[in-house]
């Protein structure tokens, strides 16, 4: 049923349509690259239908851009080998840059999965999460429909293209730092924009308020004496053989060097910081296929329970400690929904063993558009010493968080303390779906 939004829980974006992308051609984008060239190819005629590819205005597009962006070699896989930083940042506030320690004893850490869609609620994601001053933002990966440069332009780095009439969108940075993760869109045009454009923009600022000095690889750890925050690139290997890749999915597993990271440098086995993986996609799902590969490559370096977020099925869901095949256990948290069309609509695996304890499906509709989606959102993780509080938003402004979980690490052992609603006074039908056993998403 098409349902809009309270008003008074609901501002639109920026008021009203501001010129930027609207959701409604990303509607149901499905995750093969050649699809994803036909809805770009539809999308720049104006036309909203998957079929309108097949207008002879578009059609040309879409196989022109198919084969120009996916026949080729990947961009390559750049690593911290040749460089000199080694891949471990410091999970602390501006005193690290020569600022202000935090007025509150605080780090922030800013979660978008998906985002790169420029459009007007991807906009107001991230207006959202600056408003809560996050020292560090982290793009969860995905850009469309296929991360080339135009599409970087236009998404993620403010520049308008030359002949369509569009607001661009900014990807915002932290004031210490900020960077991106690979998804499959990105790699869709094999990487170049990524790792070549949106690279520049991102890692660790020099100093209060001047620009970061470039992220120098797609994987990464922010740690300090508390936490570790390990993410990793799973969309590198999420394309395969033009063509070929639509029947033999690929398994995201990840590169060499990102596994000797994590067991050389990062080396968090036998270690006291809590852990926190990151990845574009996820490691299991109530809805979809999992992708274990990543975790079974993994799984003699992590020796402990860790808090996963990961994205690509563009939603919020909180699950409860699961594992695939027995490796890492994981309390795993789908952050996918910053700035697709979220889809609610999509029914729960039977039988599945990652039941969704938390799983956001209140309808939105945007102004001017003909669909009923879901609220695009993040998550924002404040650390303190060794507490942890991750709070769930939605980019409705002045809102508080939607839910609160509150972790302490003690030896390396994450123990959950409490979980919390903050939507229960919203209106009926416009709540989070929540299970019973709530507190098993926290190990209790
Ligand atoms: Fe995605
Ligand atoms: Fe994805």
């Amino acid at each position: 049923m098409a349902a809009t939004r309270q008003p008074a829980q609901t501002p639109q974006p920026a008021g009203q349509p501001t010129g930027r992308k609207d959701l409604g051609p990303l509607e149901n984008l499905p995750r093969s690259p050649f699809v994803s060239f036909m809805q770009k190819a539809s999308a720049d005629t104006g036309h909203r239908t998957k079929i309108a590819a097949f207008l002879p205005v578009a059609l040309w597009g879409w196989i022109k851009g198919y084969l120009s962006s996916r026949i080729g070699k990947k961009h390559q896989f750049l690593t911290y080998s040749t460089r000199k930083e080694n891949g471990l940042y410091p999970l602390a506030d501006e005193s690290v840059i020569g600022g202000p320690a935090d007025a509150k004893g605080e780090i922030r850490v800013g979660l978008v999965g998906d985002w790169g869609t420029g459009t007007d609620e991807a906009n107001a994601v991230a207006d959202r999460m600056m408003q809560l001053d996050p020292h560090f933002t982290i793009h969860l990966g995905d850009v469309y429909y296929v991360g080339n440069q135009d599409e970087m332009n236009e998404n993620c780095l403010g520049i308008p293209p030359e002949k369509k009439n569009v607001l661009p969108c900014t990807w915002r940075v932290g004031s210490v730092g900020s960077f991106a993760m690979n998804g499959n869109h990105e790699m869709y045009a094999l990487g170049d924009a990524y790792f070549d454009s949106f690279f520049k923009v991102l890692g660790m600022r020099p100093s209060v308020g001047a620009d970061p000095l470039g992220q120098k690889a797609s994987y990464f750890c922010l740690q300090n004496d508390f936490w570790q925050i390990i993410a990793l690139d799973t969309g590198y290997n999420s394309v395969g053989i033009p063509i070929i890749e639509e029947i033999f999915q690929p398994n995201c597993h990840l590169q060499q060097d990102n596994i000797d990271f994590v067991q050389n440098v990062a080396s968090p086995k036998g270690k006291s910081q809590g852990l926190i993986i990151l990845s574009h996609h996820q490691y299991f799902s109530g809805f979809q296929k999992n992708f274990p590969k990543p975790a079974q490559q993994l799984q003699n370096f992590i020796d402990r329970p860790v808090l996963w977020f990961w994205g690509h099925e563009h939603r919020m869901t909180v699950y409860g400690l699961g594992s695939v095949n027995n490796s890492i256990k994981a309390f795993g948290r789908c952050i996918g929904h910053g700035g697709m069309p979220v889809d609610i609509n999509e029914q729960v695996t039977p039988g599945t063993s990652f039941p969704a304890l938390v799983y956001d499906h209140r309808p939105y509709s945007p102004p001017g558009e003909n669909i009923t989606v879901g609220l695009n959102g993040f998550a924002m993780l404040t650390f303190k010493a060794n507490q942890l509080q991750v709070d769930y938003y939605d980019w409705t402004a002045g809102q508080g968080p939607l839910l609160t979980e509150n972790w302490k690490v003690e030896n390396g052992q994450l123990e959950g303390i409490s979980i919390t609603r903050g939507d229960t006074n919203f209106p009926a039908g416009h709540q989070l779906t929540v299970g019973p056993d709530l507190n098993r998403a926290i190990g209790k």
